[in-house]
C-alpha cells in the first residue's frame, strides 16, 4: 500500500452533490453532462468556471459574451476545461431601488454558486459599478483561486466639438438643462452621445475606480483593468485571463493569498492618487471584511494627506479612460507610486507589485498620469471627516469640489427624504440662499434603503437659474464617482438609524472644515439631547418586512463598515 496522500479532488469531482454514495455522485453528474457532449478526456481536466454577468439590462456587460468566448479560449488553449456559468448582473440605472441594494445579493449568489459548482479558478467577469465589488466580495469569501476580468470603459462621445464622457459629463449638462441653458431637442440628442460604445462609465467613476484597484490588489493580470471594452486588447486579455487561470488553479493561488493588509493599502494608496469614487472606499471596507481585515478610515485620510492626485481624468480633471490607458494605464500609476506602495505585494500571475511597476511603459509625452512632483491636486482625492454631525465618520471628494466652500459655515436646509428632495428642490418659495448647507437624510442603507446615489442634491433651480453652481450639501447618501461639487457623503451613523443627522433642523448652522477634517451642528448639547429624545426611526424600519427586502434591513451594515451584511 502506498503511504502517499490521496491526491485532492479537482475538476469535476470537487463538491460532489450529497446521496450519500461519492461515486454514485461523480458517475450521476458524469453520466448528466454528457448530455452535452462532452468526452471523458475534457471531463477529465482542471476546470475553471467563468462568470456569465451579461444582461440586456446592462449595456456595460454588452461585450461579455466575447469575453467569454476569449476566456475559454485561454483555458482550453492551456488544457483546462472552460464552464461559463450565470449570476446577477446589476446595470446602475436599471436596479431599482438602488443597486447598493442588490450588490450583497450578488455577492452571495456568486460566492455559493462558485461553492456549489465543481472548479478550480474561477474568472469573474464583470464591469458595472456594483458587480466587481461583489465579485470580490464573494472570491474572498469563497476562497476559490480566482482572476477578476473587467469588462473595460466605453470610448468617449463628442457633441459640438467637445469630448463628452458618462458620467458626469450626463451631470453637467443636465444641470445645464434645468438651469435652462440646453433646451429639450439638444438634451435629447446628447443622450444619445453620452454613452456611445458598450462598457463602463469612462471617467473616473466606480466602475473606473474598481477597474483600478483590482490591478492594486493584484487580482486582476497587470495592464487589463482599463482596456477599453471595443479594444482588440481588451479580447486578448480575455484570452491570457482564461489562460492565467489554469496556472493558478495548478498553483493552487488563493484570493487570501493576494488580498492581504499590504495589497488593501496598496489600494487605498490608488484610491487617493486616482482621484477614485467615494464608492471604491464603501467597496473596498466591504472586500476587507470579508477577509477579516478593516480599512481604517483615519489611515485612509492619512494617506490622501501624503498622497497627491495624479492621474487626469474627469471629474477631479480633463480626461477619459482611454487617455489614462494609453498613457501606460495602472502599471505607469503604481510606476510612479511606487514610494508609497508595498512592492513586494504579489499578484495573481506571481509578479510583484514591484516588477510590475519597473515593466511600465513610459510613454513620451503624455500628461494624463503626473509625477508625484507635478501632481494634479496637492492632495489626496478624499478627506475622511468626523464631529458631532458624524460621530463614525464621513467622506468628501476633496479633489472634485469648489476649494472657497470647503472651509464654510451656513444655515442648514434639511430634506426629510428622497421623496422630500424631489418634491420641494425646485420650488420657488424654498427659502434657500447660496450660502446655505443643503441637508438629506433618510437616504443612507437602511433609511432609503439601499444607500441611493442622491448625495448629489440638485441645486435649486432658482439658484441654478441665477448661476450658482456648487453649493454645500451633505447627507448619509452615497453620489456617484462621475459626480462633482462640495458634497459630504456617506455620514455615519445615518439619521434612520439614530445617527445625528436626524436632529438636525432647518435654519441650525453647520460648519464644514475640510483642512481640519471637521462636520459639526453648531446647535447646543442639551438641544440635541432634548431632540434625541422626540426621534422616532422611519416607519419602514419598525414594520415587519419579508425576503430579501427584509433580511437587507435587519442586517445592513453603515457605510464605515462597507454596508455588507452583519453575518457575512
Ligand atoms: Fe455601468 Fe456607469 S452605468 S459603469
Amino acid at each position: 500500500m502506498s503511504d502517499d496522500p490521496k491526491p485532492p479532488p479537482f475538476g469535476l469531482r470537487r463538491n460532489l452533490t450529497s446521496y450519500g454514495d461519492p461515486a454514485f455522485s461523480l458517475f450521476l453528474r458524469k453520466a448528466f453532462i454528457k448530455a452535452a457532449g462532452f468526452s471523458d478526456d475534457a471531463l477529465d481536466r482542471s476546470i475553471v468556471g467563468i462568470t456569465n454577468t451579461f444582461s440586456d439590462f446592462n449595456p456595460c456587460h454588452g461585450n461579455v459574451p466575447r469575453l467569454i468566448e476569449a476566456v475559454k479560449r485561454g483555458v482550453m488553449l492551456a488544457g483546462g476545461l472552460p464552464m461559463e456559468f450565470p449570476t446577477i448582473s446589476i446595470h446602475e440605472s436599471f436596479a431599482s431601488p438602488t443597486s447598493m441594494f442588490l450588490r450583497n445579493l450578488m455577492a452571495m449568489d456568486t460566492e455559493e454558486m462558485i461553492r456549489a459548482q465543481p472548479m478550480d479558478a474561477v474568472v469573474l467577469i464583470g464591469g458595472c459599478d456594483k458587480t466587481v465589488p461583489a465579485q470580490l466580495m464573494a472570491a474572498a469569501s469563497v476562497d476559490v483561486p480566482a482572476i477578476q476580468l473587467i469588462t473595460g470603459p466605453m470610448l468617449v462621445g463628442h457633441h459640438k466639438g467637445e469630448m463628452l464622457g458618462a458620467c458626469t459629463d450626463c451631470r453637467r449638462l443636465w444641470g445645464q438643462h434645468r438651469a435652462g441653458g440646453m433646451d429639450q431637442g439638444e438634451v435629447e440628442v446628447v443622450s444619445g452621445r453620452l454613452a456611445p460604445t458598450q462598457g463602463t462609465c469612462m471617467v473616473m467613476g466606480t466602475a473606473s475606480t474598481m477597474g483600478c484597484l483590482v490591478e492594486a490588489l493584484g487580482i486582476a493580470l497587470p495592464g487589463t483593468g482599463t482596456i477599453p471594452a471595443t479594444h482588440a486588447d481588451r479580447i486578448r486579455a480575455a484570452e491570457a485571463s482564461g489562460r492565467e487561470a489554469v496556472s493558478v488553479a495548478v498553483r493552487g493561488t488563493r484570493p487570501s493569498e493576494l488580498l492581504t493588509e499590504a495589497a488593501f493599502r496598496n489600494a487605498m494608496v490608488v484610491l487617493q492618487a486616482i482621484g477614485g469614487s467615494t464608492n471604491g472606499l464603501v467597496h473596498l471596507s466591504a472586500i476587507a471584511r470579508r477577509r477579516g481585515l478593516r480599512i481604517d478610515l483615519e489611515e485612509f485620510d492619512k494617506i490622501g494627506r501624503e498622497v497627491p492626485v495624479l492621474v487626469d481624468l474627469k471629474p477631479s480633471g480633463t480626461k477619459y479612460m482611454e487617455h489614462f490607458h494609453w498613457a501606460g494605464g495602472m502599471p505607469r500609476l503604481l510606476h510612479e507610486l511606487r514610494d508609497h506602495l508595498n512592492l513586494d505585494a504579489v499578484t495573481v500571475t506571481g509578479a510583484t507589485i514591484r516588477a510590475v511597476a519597473d515593466g511600465a511603459e513610459d510613454v513620451p509625452g503624455q500628461t494624463v498620469i503626473r509625477s508625484l512632483n507635478d501632481p494634479l491636486k496637492a492632495t489626496g482625492a478624499m478627506a475622511v471627516l468626523r464631529g458631532n454631525l458624524a460621530p463614525l465618520g464621513a467622506v468628501i471628494k476633496h479633489s472634485a469640489a469648489s476649494p472657497r466652500l470647503l472651509q464654510h459655515t451656513g444655515r442648514a436646509v434639511v430634506f426629510e427624504s428622497v421623496e422630500d428632495l424631489v418634491t420641494r428642490i425646485d420650488d420657488p418659495e424654498l427659502d434657500v440662499t447660496a450660502e446655505d448647507v443643503l441637508v438629506l437624510r433618510n437616504a443612507g442603507p437602511k433609511g432609503a434603503p439601499g444607500m441611493p446615489e442622491a448625495g448629489y442634491l440638485p441645486i435649486p433651480k432658482k439658484l441654478a437659474q441665477a448661476g450658482v453652481t456648487d453649493m454645500v450639501r451633505i447627507s448619509d447618501a452615497r453620489m456617484s464617482g462621475t459626480a462633482f461639487g462640495t458634497i459630504v457623503l456617506h455620514i455615519a451613523p445615518e439619521s434612520a438609524t439614530g445617527g445625528p443627522l436626524g436632529l438636525v433642523r432647518s435654519g441650525d448652522m453647520i460648519r464644514l472644515d475640510v483642512p481640519a477634517r471637521r462636520l459639526e451642528l453648531l446647535v447646543d448639547e442639551h438641544e440635541l439631547e432634548r431632540r434625541a429624545q422626540e426621534w422616532t426611526p422611519p416607519c419602514h424600519l419598525t414594520e415587519e418586512s419579508r425576503g430579501y427586502r427584509g433580511l437587507y434591513l435587519k442586517s445592513v451594515l453603515q457605510a464605515d463598515e462597507g454596508c455588507d451584511f452583519d453575518f457575512c
